[in-house]
């Protein structure tokens, strides 16, 4: 019952092929500054070169809301100093047309800014779909229920051979460049737009190069001003360790290592070092290569015992040169079992939306008519078996929506659909043969 209280913010991906940015190197690129005027949009962010859009042809309802303006906002970037909120509804979602069979990386940004005046957190669910994504909570849980809203959406084609878990997706917990440098690297020095945040430790030096490096025929493609700089311990006879907190001892971690010699060695020298990830020995001797970027991934997910997890890389007996690290990504794996209702069901259904000006209710039709089953659409009925397979619309209460003009004979193609409720209506006309069909051959109830 506690979902019913709370408002929800739903993210539907449906799926159909729309190219949103023309631009030849953001190619596939989705980037939405949500509660953006239309006519202010688009335009293109200074720093990154990236075209934002209005979110408005995305979302139907929602308000625009703008951040304070103090000394602490105004070094917020554009894209997030204007926000969508939804005082109404149980559930808004926004329609983004992605590729299919494309691998995306979804990012959303939430920064509450004091907008409203009310000093108050926002707290809402955000789901992918009909499956939960997170629980948003911006700053500290508030009491009761809040209005949801969302700063930016951006989305990310990869390529489809990386960043694969051997089930679920990933969910990002950090992308760290290893560097004294303050700044963050994301497009255009990322291709794929990842947002790598510095990072060094107190035992640790950094080291750099000038010159470039090569290799990223595996794909994970990172920014040469990510992998030109490294740490390395300042002890150079003390392993090399990086260790962090999984949000629960169940989760399951991928840990994509980056490495690339930096230094030009001497003949006489060797960096050698073998890399133990929770204690477990994924490698017993690995040399980075020469100026060459190359990326490590657990073959396995990595469970951490007690919430911590640890890589550690220590040098092999034979090493002259203390073990080296340029940058880390890491992320846990996230399921997203909920199917979404059988495709055709969705069509049909669709189709009467936009037929019939259904005034009472279709404010609240967004997203998955049947599913998550507390969100399920007013006057729709699924059949929802388990998780694993679609739902099936059974039944439709059409009463009293002032429908006009013929009996929808489309609805004959929910092939589910046991009941139709029509009454109240004004619909002319002979009940359609495709309907009358249904209802000798399949028991179909015109009510
Ligand atoms: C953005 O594009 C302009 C014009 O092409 C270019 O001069 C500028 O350096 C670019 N900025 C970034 C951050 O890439
Ligand atoms: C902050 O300043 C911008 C630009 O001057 C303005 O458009 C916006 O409405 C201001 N926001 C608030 C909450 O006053
Ligand atoms: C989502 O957007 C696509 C493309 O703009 C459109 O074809 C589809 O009907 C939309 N779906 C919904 C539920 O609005
Ligand atoms: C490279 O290392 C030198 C010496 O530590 C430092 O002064 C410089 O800021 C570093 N440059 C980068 C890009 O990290
Ligand atoms: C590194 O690569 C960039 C882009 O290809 C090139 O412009 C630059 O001259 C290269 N730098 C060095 C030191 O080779
Ligand atoms: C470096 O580490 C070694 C091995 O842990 C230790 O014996 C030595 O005292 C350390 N040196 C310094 C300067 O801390
Ligand atoms: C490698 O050779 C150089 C001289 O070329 C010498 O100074 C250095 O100590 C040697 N290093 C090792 C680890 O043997
Ligand atoms: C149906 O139409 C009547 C008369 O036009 C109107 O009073 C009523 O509010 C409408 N009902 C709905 C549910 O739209």
């Amino acid at each position: 019952m506690e979902y019913l209280n709370k408002l929800l913010l739903l993210a539907c991906a449906t799926f159909s092929v729309m190219s949103l940015v023309k631009s030849q190197n953001q190619q596939g690129f989705i980037s939405l500054d949500c509660g953006l005027p239309s006519n202010e949009s688009p335009y293109i962010e200074p720093l990154t070169n990236l075209t934002y859009i209005s979110d408005v042809n995305f979302i139907r309802g929602g308000k625009t809301g703008n951040i304070e303006n103090n000394s602490e906002t105004d070094f917020i970037s554009k894209p997030y100093k204007v926000l969508r909120y939804f005082p109404e509804g149980t559930r808004n979602c926004y329609n983004l047309s992605v590729k299919q069979g494309t691998k995306y990386l979804i990012r959303t940004f939430f920064l509450y800014g004091n907008y409203d005046g009310l000093n108050t957190s926002p707290r809402f669910d955000l789901f992918l779909g009909p499956n939960i994504w997170t629980s948003i909570d911006v700053l500290i849980p508030g009491l009761g229920t809040s209005t949801p809203m969302i700063s930016a959406i951006e989305l990310r084609p990869l390529r489809y051979d990386t960043y694969t878990a051997r089930t679920g997706s990933l969910k990002k917990i950090v992308h760290f460049d290893f560097t004294n440098q303050r700044k963050e690297i994301r497009y255009p020095e990322d291709v794929y737009d990842r947002i790598w945040m510095p990072y060094s430790q107190p035992e640790w030096t950094q080291i750099n190069t000038t010159r470039n490096v090569s290799g990223f025929s595996d794909g994970y493609n990172p920014p040469q001003d990510v992998i030109k700089t490294a740490a390395i311990p300042t002890n150079v006879s003390e392993p090399l360790e990086f260790i962090w907190n999984s949000e629960s001892s169940d989760d399951q971690t991928y840990a994509y290592l980056y490495f690339a010699e930096i230094q030009k060695l001497k003949t006489n020298e060797t960096r050698e070092f073998k890399i133990v990830a929770n204690g477990r020995l994924d490698y017993t001797n690995y040399i980075p290569t020469k100026f060459e970027a190359e990326t490590l991934i657990n073959p396995a997910p990595l469970k951490c015992e007690g919430g911590l997890c640890r890589v550690q890389l220590s040098k092999t007996p034979r090493s002259t040169l203390p073990p080296l690290m340029n940058a880390i990504e890491i992320f846990s794996v996230i399921q997203f079992p909920q199917s979404e209702t059988y495709t055709d069901d969705v069509i049909a259904i669709k189709n009467i939306q936009s037929t019939y000006q259904l005034s009472r209710i279709s404010g609240q039709w967004q997203g998955d008519p049947c599913v998550p089953k507390q969100f399920s659409w007013i006057g729709v009925s699924c059949n929802v078996i388990d998780i694993s397979t679609p739902p099936r619309i059974i039944a439709l209460d059409l009463s009293n929506n002032n429908l006009t003009g013929e009996v929808p004979e489309f609805l004959a193609k929910i092939k589910s659909l046991l009941v139709i409720r029509l009454r109240g209506n004004n619909l002319r006309g002979s009940v359609p043969q495709a309907l009358q069909d249904r209802e000798k051959n399949d028991g179909l109830k015109l009510l």
